[in-house]
This record gives C-alpha cells, sequence and structure tokens, in this order.
C-alpha cells in the first residue's frame, strides 16, 4: 500500500522546478514575427513552387502554391516516412478546428493516410479540379522566419494539420510536386495555422515573380516586406474589401460550407479610362455562389465569362487602332505585332485595364507587363483567356496578372491590400534578399 506524503514538500520541489523552467524556455524560445517562402514558377506548367520541410527526418516537400486552397495535403501513399506523423482521431478539437466531421476506416494495414477511428477531409486538386478522400493529420513542419528584409532563423510548428491525398492526385501538378499547399479562408490554412502557433497578425502577402528564373516570395505575418533597393512595399497600398461566397467552390463539399477563396468585388472595367459595357449583374455572387471575381494562383492566365471576355477584347483592339492584329495564338484571342507596340517601364505601351472596385477611385489598374503575353519574338498576345459561357466564377484574376505585384491578405479584417505594378517602382517580386542573416 502506498500513502501519499502528507507534506508541502514535492509541491515545493515541483513548483521551484517550474519557476526554474519556465523563465528559461521564455528566454531561449524565438518567436518570429513573421515567415518567409520562395515561390518559384515551372515554365512548363505555369504554376507557382513553394517548398516546405516536413517529417521526422525533415524532408524538403515541393507543392503548388493555391491562394484559394484550404489547406496543406501532400501524397501519403507514395514516400511518406516520418516518426511524428499522428492521424487525428475523430471528434478531437484538430477535427472540430478542421470542420472535418467525418469519421473514417481503412481496411488495409495502418500506415500514414491509413488508420482507424480518423476525421477526414477532401484534398482537391484545383488544376484538374479532381478531389478524393483523405485523412486529417499532423506533423512537424519547418520554415524560415524573417525579420522583413532576409530570411533568419529556422522554427517548426510539430503539430501542423494537414491532409493526406493520394498519388493519382498529384496527376496534372508541376513535375516533382508532392501536394499543394492551401493559402485560403480557413482555419487550417497555412497562414491561419502559422499565425496561430506563433501568435501573430492574420496577415500574409504573397508577391509572384514573373521569371522562372528568380524566385518571388510569400510572407506569413504582417510587414514590413522589403524588396531591394530597400523597399517596404507593405507601405502604400490600396485596400479593397474581401468578399465571401457563401457557397463552397470546391470539387467536394457539404451543403452550408462557404468558398476557401479570395473573392474581390469589381464593379466595371475600364480600357484607358472608358467604361467596358458589360451584363454587371455577372459581376455580382448570387445565391448559388455563382458570379463575382477572385483571384487565384493556379489560371495561369485572367478567365472572363464569354460575354464580358469578348467586350473586353472589343475594347482592347479599339484602343490600339494603328497596331495590326496578327492571327490568334491559343489559349488567347487577341494578338498583335509587337513591331509596332512601344515598351515602357512597366512593360508594353498598350492601352491600361482597369478594374474598378468599391468606388471609381479606387481601381486595379493593369499595365501592359501584366496584360500582354509575349508568345514569340514578334507576337504580344492580350493574357486574358475565354471561360465560356455560365462559368462557376465571371472572372478568375490569373498568375500573369499578379506576377510583380504584392498582394497582402489581412484575413482578421477581411480585405486585400495592393500594390499595382512594382515596376513603376523599380523593384520586382523577385527582389526579396534570400541570403539568410540568420
Ligand atoms: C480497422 O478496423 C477494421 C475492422 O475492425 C480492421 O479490419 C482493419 O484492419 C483496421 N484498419 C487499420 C488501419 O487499423
Ligand atoms: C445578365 O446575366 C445574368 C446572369 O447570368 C442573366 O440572367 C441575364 O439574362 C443577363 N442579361 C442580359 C441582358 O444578357
Ligand atoms: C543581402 O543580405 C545579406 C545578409 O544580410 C547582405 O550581406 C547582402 O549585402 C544583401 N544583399 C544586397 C544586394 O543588399
Amino acid at each position: 500500500m502506498t500513502t501519499m506524503p502528507n507534506s508541502s514538500f514535492p509541491c515545493l520541489l515541483f513548483c521551484s522546478l517550474l519557476l526554474f523552467i519556465f523563465p528559461s524556455i521564455a528566454q531561449t524560445s524565438f518567436r518570429p514575427k513573421a515567415l518567409v517562402l520562395p515561390v518559384s514558377k515551372d515554365p512548363s506548367s505555369l504554376q507557382y513552387l513553394a517548398q516546405l520541410n516536413q517529417r521526422t527526418p525533415l524532408v524538403p516537400v515541393k507543392l503548388t502554391l493555391d491562394l484559394g486552397g484550404q489547406f496543406l495535403w501532400v501524397d501519403c501513399d507514395q514516400g511518406y516516412v516520418s516518426s511524428t506523423y499522428k492521424p487525428d482521431r475523430c471528434r478531437s478539437a484538430q477535427c472540430s478546428l478542421a470542420k472535418a466531421s467525418s469519421c473514417g476506416e481503412c481496411f488495409s494495414a495502418p500506415k500514414p493516410g491509413c488508420n482507424n477511428n480518423t476525421c477526414g477531409l477532401f484534398p482537391d486538386n484545383t488544376v484538374t479540379r479532381t478531389a478524393t478522400s483523405g485523412e486529417l493529420a499532423q506533423d512537424v513542419v519547418s520554415i524560415q522566419s524573417t525579420d522583413g528584409s532576409n530570411p533568419s532563423r529556422v522554427v517548426s510548428v510539430p503539430k501542423f494539420l494537414f491532409t493526406c491525398g493520394a498519388t493519382f492526385l498529384l496527376e496534372g501538378l508541376a513535375s516533382g510536386v508532392k501536394g499543394m499547399a492551401g493559402l485560403g479562408r480557413t482555419r487550417i490554412s497555412l497562414p491561419s495555422q502559422f499565425s496561430a502557433a506563433f501568435s501573430f497578425y492574420r496577415k500574409f502577402a504573397i508577391c509572384l515573380s514573373s521569371s522562372t528564373r528568380a524566385n518571388g516570395v510569400v510572407f506569413f505575418g504582417n510587414g514590413p516586406y522589403i524588396l531591394l533597393p530597400n523597399m517596404d512595399v507593405s507601405e502604400s497600398l490600396i485596400y479593397t474589401p474581401l468578399i465571401l461566397n457563401p457557397v463552397s467552390t470546391a470539387s467536394i463539399y457539404s451543403q452550408g460550407d462557404s468558398s476557401a477563396e479570395y473573392f474581390i468585388g469589381v464593379k466595371s472595367i475600364k480600357i484607358n479610362e472608358k467604361r467596358v459595357p458589360l451584363n454587371s449583374s455577372l459581376l455580382s455572387i448570387n445565391r448559388e455562389g455563382f458570379g463575382g471575381t477572385k483571384i487565384s494562383t493556379v489560371n495561369p492566365f485572367t478567365v472572363m465569362e464569354t460575354t464580358i471576355y469578348n467586350a473586353v477584347i472589343n475594347a482592347f483592339v479599339k484602343e490600339l487602332p494603328n497596331v495590326p492584329r496578327v492571327a490568334s495564338v491559343a489559349p488567347f484571342g487577341a494578338c498583335f505585332s509587337s513591331k509596332n507596340i512601344g515598351s515602357t517601364r512597366v512593360g508594353p505601351a498598350v492601352p491600361q485595364i482597369d478594374f474598378v472596385l468599391q468606388s471609381q477611385t479606387v481601381y486595379w489598374r493593369i499595365f501592359g507587363a501584366n496584360s500582354m503575353v509575349q508568345v514569340s519574338d514578334d507576337v504580344l498576345c492580350l493574357g486574358f483567356v475565354d471561360g465560356g459561357s455560365n462559368p462557376r466564377t465571371s472572372i478568375v484574376i490569373g498568375g500573369h496578372q499578379l506576377e510583380d505585384n504584392l498582394l497582402q491578405f489581412d484575413l482578421a479584417t477581411s480585405r486585400l491590400g495592393f500594390s499595382s505594378s512594382l515596376l513603376f517602382r523599380q523593384t520586382t517580386c523577385a527582389n526579396f534578399n534570400f541570403t539568410s542573416n540568420a
């Protein structure tokens, strides 16, 4: 028989140990204010790729960046080896944070992605629009912190939530990619988990490089976001509300789920300051979740509903009267002889295209570097694509139109800050100094 000691000695010992241990943790543990991730552009798929270190031992995992993606998913079928992998049990706090209400069984030997009594979600390849079910799990993720100017110490999140995808789900993603990094508006997207892990502001920013040879950058946390030569691009942003689409745009979802993607309120389009005639009801989101304008990193070019697309092409051609149009080069519908187009600091000298937002004075202006695509030595095409009639979303602002613009997403206030073309300020998204000063 054992008896509890009735003196206060154990508590004294324990309490004093706590006193000794905690201050030393507080002193040595480093809490970053922001994190940084290099982003490359894959020349063949035109996808934007990032690399996270995950698992124990840590391995680099190449991922396609998905701005509106719900969470991180990786292929667990092939090559997932980790001593710290842990599936999330049904009805756990992690499952409710992830809004994963299903409870799964797996009828083969237990391994990552296959465990009983785990909750699951639907990892979604948003490039091919294919989804499957996969278990929710957690494992170590490590990433570099930043002071805004350079990468500094590596920090890790020991229980980073993600979903297990399958090997077939990688089809259509760039070579070497093992999953997708979702930055969308959920509690378990990368920005949400990093902000929660390090208690920093729920903001992140993307700055995509137009070059396949020089990296762009994603910042998690608040600015400064400093690009060479020593320019804080988190200052002087233009702000517009982010709009919630009440109906999920994922491949598989439950009734009542809202979209994890970022929508903005484009009210009209102007070309050379002239309003393009459009059916404006296409620009708002209806009760079924159709219509509106979203921002996407998985579409390489802006996609527009057919009537909007035709109206924009016609207005643009009309504003370029002295430039000969040449045969179209797919997927584009308006191509021009580049010999007749001058060049400026912000790209080819073509009519500017404005997405007018919450008021006439707030607009996202697109200059030649973001509107035109050089398809051959002497042909430039307007880099917009026809999205057909009755698409889910009327305007999808794609990668080419985002490059060399910094976009900051404030999840707490549901607001987008955008810089417009950084080329005007003589910098680019490839100008973050990735030399570590750790
Ligand atoms: C899950 O439970 C079923 C039925 O009890 C069993 O046949 C199966 O092997 C288990 N799977 C795993 C991964 O443990
Ligand atoms: C405008 O678009 C809406 C939504 O697609 C459609 O119902 C309506 O018929 C269109 N109006 C015109 C004049 O084309
Ligand atoms: C980049 O950062 C490193 C480390 O702080 C510094 O030594 C180097 O001068 C910086 N490069 C430029 C071009 O400023």
